[in-house]
This record gives C-alpha cells, sequence and structure tokens, in this order.
C-alpha cells in the first residue's frame, strides 16, 4: 500500500518514520516533505500542496490512505476534497477543523456542550474589547480568531498589554494572522492557572482512542521565559496526566466535544488534539482545541508507539477504532526542538547544518524547517531539528537528547536546555 503524509514539518517527518515500518506499507509519500526526507531513501517527497491537485496526484498514484498533518490544509477543505473522489484520507472536513480555525466557534461550542474552559466573550469592535478589559482586571488573555500559527495569543499579565493586544489584532495586525471570515475578530478570556498538559486523540466519528499523553514546552526559553512559540520541545507521558485526570478529560472534555460535534451535524474524524490546563485539584480546562497532532509532541510520541500506524488509520478510517488497543513503550520520550536565529519573530534561513548523527534505536532526528542546497542541508524555517530520544528515566532522556544536539552545528542555533524540567521533579505516575 502507498500512503501519503501531507506536510513538511517534524510532525510529518515523524508520521513517515512510523509509516515507513509498518508492515502492508510499500512507499511513504510526503508533501512537500523537508530536506530530512528528500535526502532518505524511505521516503519520496512530492512537491503539491494544493488540495485539488494533491487530489489529482493521489488518485494517479492510487495512494490507499493519506493522511494530514497541519491545520491549513484541513481548513482549506483537504479531506473534503479527497473523500469526494472516493480517497480515504485520515483527518477533520474543513467544517470540523473550525474547532482550530476559529477560536469564535471552539468557544460558543464549548459553551453550548458545557465543556470546561476558560470565561470569554468575543469582540470586532476595539472600543469595546477596550471596555471589556477595564472591567475584568488582568491577568487576562487576548487572541486572534483565526490561524496564527501558535502566535495569536497574548496571555496579559497588565491591562496596558491587554489594550496594546488589542490594538494589534484588530488594528494593525502585526502578528499576520489570517482571519475569518467577517474580519478582525479577538476572544478575551478568563487567565487560566495550573499546569498544561497535550491531550490528543484519534476519533473516526464516534469512537475515540486516546494516545499517550506529552507535556509542550510553549516558551522560547528556559523556565517557561520569552515568548510564545509553536513548541521548543516535548516529553511523553506527562506527570501532570495522572490516571484520575485522564479520565476526567475523556469524561468531561472529548467524549462531550465528540458527541458535541456529532449532534451538530459535524461528526469528527481525525486527530483531536485539547490543549488542557489543569489546576492544583487535578481539575482539567480546556484551553484550545487543535484538529491535529501536535508538533513537537508527535515526535516523542511516535518514538513511543509500538502499533503498526498504518493499521490504526485504517481503522480509524474505516470506523472500527473500537477495534484498536495502542501498545506503547514504556521508556520516556523526549524532544529538544532546535530552532532558527531569530526565532519566532524573524527566522533566519540558509544556515549550513552539520553534524546529525545517524539514526539510532534510541535517539532520531526529525527535520522540520530543512531544505536540501547543492548537496547541503540548509536552515529554511523557525524550528529546524527536533532531537527525539527514548530512555528509562527523564533525567536520562534528558542527557541523552542533549548530548545529541551538542553534535549537531548550524550558526544561530537555539534551543531550550530544560525540556522536561516538570516531569523530573513530578511525583504522580503518569497514565500512558
Ligand atoms: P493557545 O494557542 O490558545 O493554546 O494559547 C497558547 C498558550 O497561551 C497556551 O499554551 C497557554 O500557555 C497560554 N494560554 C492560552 N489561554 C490561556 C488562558 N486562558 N489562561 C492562561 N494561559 C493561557
Ligand atoms: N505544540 C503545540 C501545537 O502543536 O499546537
Amino acid at each position: 500500500m502507498k500512503v501519503l503524509v501531507i506536510g513538511g514539518g517534524g510532525r510529518e517527518h515523524a508520521l513517515a518514520w512510523r509509516l515507513a515500518q509498518a508492515s502492508r506499507v510499500s512507499r511513504v509519500y510526503v508533501a512537500p516533505g523537508n530536506g530530512g526526507t528528500v535526502s532518505d531513501e524511505r521516503y519520496d517527497c512530492i512537491d503539491i500542496t494544493e488540495p485539488a491537485a494533491l487530489r489529482e496526484w493521489a488518485i494517479q498514484e492510487k495512494i490507499s490512505l493519506t493522511v494530514v498533518g497541519p491545520e491549513a490544509p484541513l481548513a482549506a477543505g483537504v479531506v473534503d476534497e479527497f473523500r469526494a473522489h472516493g480517497l480515504r484520507i485520515f483527518g477533520p472536513t474543513q467544517a470540523a477543523a473550525q474547532l482550530e480555525s476559529s477560536k469564535a466557534f471552539s468557544k460558543a461550542f464549548m459553551k453550548r456542550h458545557k465543556i470546561p474552559t476558560a470565561e470569554y466573550e468575543a469582540f470586532t469592535d476595539a472600543a469595546a474589547a477596550h471596555a471589556y478589559i477595564d472591567a475584568k482586571g488582568a491577568p487576562i488573555v487576548v487572541k486572534a480568531d483565526g490561524l496564527a500559527a501558535g502566535k495569536g495569543v497574548v496571555v496579559a499579565m497588565t491591562a496596558q498589554e491587554a489594550h496594546e493586544a488589542v490594538d494589534f489584532m484588530l488594528v494593525d495586525n502585526k502578528f499576520g494572522v489570517s482571519h475569518n471570515d467577517g474580519g478582525a475578530r479577538v476572544v478575551i478570556e478568563e487567565f487560566l492557572q495550573g499546569e498544561e498538559a497535550s491531550f490528543i486523540v484519534l476519533c473516526d466519528g464516534k469512537n475515540v482512542t486516546a494516545l499517550a499523553t506529552s507535556q509542550d514546552h510553549k516558551r522560547l526559553l528556559d523556565g517557561d521565559e520569552g515568548p510564545n512559540t509553536g513548541g521548543m520541545g516535548a516529553y511523553s507521558p506527562a506527570p501532570v496526566v495522572t490516571a484520575e485526570v485522564h479520565a476526567r478529560a475523556m469524561r468531561e472534555i472529548i467524549l462531550p466535544t465528540i458527541r458535541g460535534m456529532e449532534k451538530d451535524g459535524i461528526p469528527y474524524t481525525g486527530f483531536l488534539y485539547a490543549g488542557l490546563m489543569i489546576d492544583a485539584t487535578g481539575h482539567p480546562k480546556t484551553l484550545e482545541f487543535n484538529c491535529r497532532m501536535g508538533d513537537p509532541e508527535t515526535q516523542p510520541i511516535m518514538m513511543r508507539l509500538k502499533s503498526d500506524l498504518f493499521e490504526v488509520f485504517w481503522h480509524a478510517t474505516d470506523g472500527t477504532l473500537d477495534q484498536v488497543e495502542l501498545q506503547w513503550d514504556r521508556r520516556v520520550a523526549l524532544g529538544v526542538v532546535m530552532a532558527a536565529h531569530g526565532y519566532p519573530l524573524s527566522p533566519r534561513k540558509g544556515d549550513r547544518i552539520t553534524g546529525i548523527p545517524a539514526e539510532a534505536p534510541d535517539a532520531v532526528v526529525f527535520h522540520a524547517g530543512t531544505t536540501m542546497q547543492d548537496g547541503d542541508l540548509k536552515t529554511s524555517g523557525g524550528r529546524v531539528l527536533c532531537v527525539t530520544v527514548l530512555a528509562d528515566s527523564v533525567k536520562l532522556a534528558q542527557q541523552r537528547a542533549y548530548e545529541v544536539a551538542a553534535r549537531v552545528r548550524f550558526d544561530g542555533a537555539q534551543y531550550r536546555k530544560d525540556i522536561g524540567f516538570r516531569a523530573v521533579h513530578a511525583r504522580n505516575a503518569p497514565q500512558a
């Protein structure tokens, strides 16, 4: 069977890597892929991104199964396009992907279906937004309504910061957010305290299978300082998700979401990623939904997955996920993102990368913003690589990951030195 992975980041590299090990898979195509997939004979890279053209190519090539990595093609309706032509594809439809692509949609959905989340209001009028901030006070969170590659959120510790965020989101659009129909809109919501975790499940429209838990590190700098990014590193499992928190997240968030979407006439298929904020009493609330896997969470999760990923997707696209029980490596997986100079605001491209060690059973360097240029590997995006390892403890995983990262060289490389720090001190026994 030939499979296609849509996307070109670290998440897609990790999905392609795991799919290439599946027994029924003869060939893995990645569209468009990156410098890592193009220079590896296990994959073929296809330089097509437009949904209809990709669908045409998939028909010609007799692709048996397609998996979508990033949110943009989902929001553009690639799943609808493939399905309309009888192709098997795993992901949410354009309508279902609104859970991620529109904060206003997902917040209204959660309110309607009583899914725990921060209190909020949505605004198109700047004056009304400013008045709301004055009434509520800081800390408060301002979010752009539209896809912003993880950058459209300002957690304002002062009212001043919140007012500024409203101005540049509604008035100046400084982040370059692609706004939804009806123009610029912001969601302003209650600041939630606690510890975050990524809770990702597979859905076939009805049945749900949870992936191993994970935790991402969204801030650029050690100790969770500096600006928000797409994610600077992740590890699995996340000790903050105890068996009890896991059960609550399924019962109070995931299942009501799947049932709610079904009830609203938009059955949900694909990965569903709930970003959770878990308070001191173990009560999880939804920070956001993503309609895809996390990046970089996917990299450690794929390192731990022992089940045949192709068979899992086959069941997920047949509506028989209830027959799947995922098997996980009991070890800890940990991924350290190496980012380009200037990331996240203005990542520099074109720096030459050297020293990436060959893949080992316990260490894989997944590529993201890389490209092959005249036989040289060069940086071509913000998050460049994700050094991902397996080890018996978080501490050992850190040691191993940083040992590998130290060998990789490119000018301006930045990476956090503390990935997994919360788990090192955690006393909880995590759920898978
Ligand atoms: P989002 O893209 O909505 O997940 O937001 C990005 C990051 O902003 C999250 O991972 C949190 O760290 C932070 N954040 C978002 N919403 C809130 C909130 N209501 N309270 C506290 N922090 C938040
Ligand atoms: N790592 C966070 C995300 O993929 O949204």
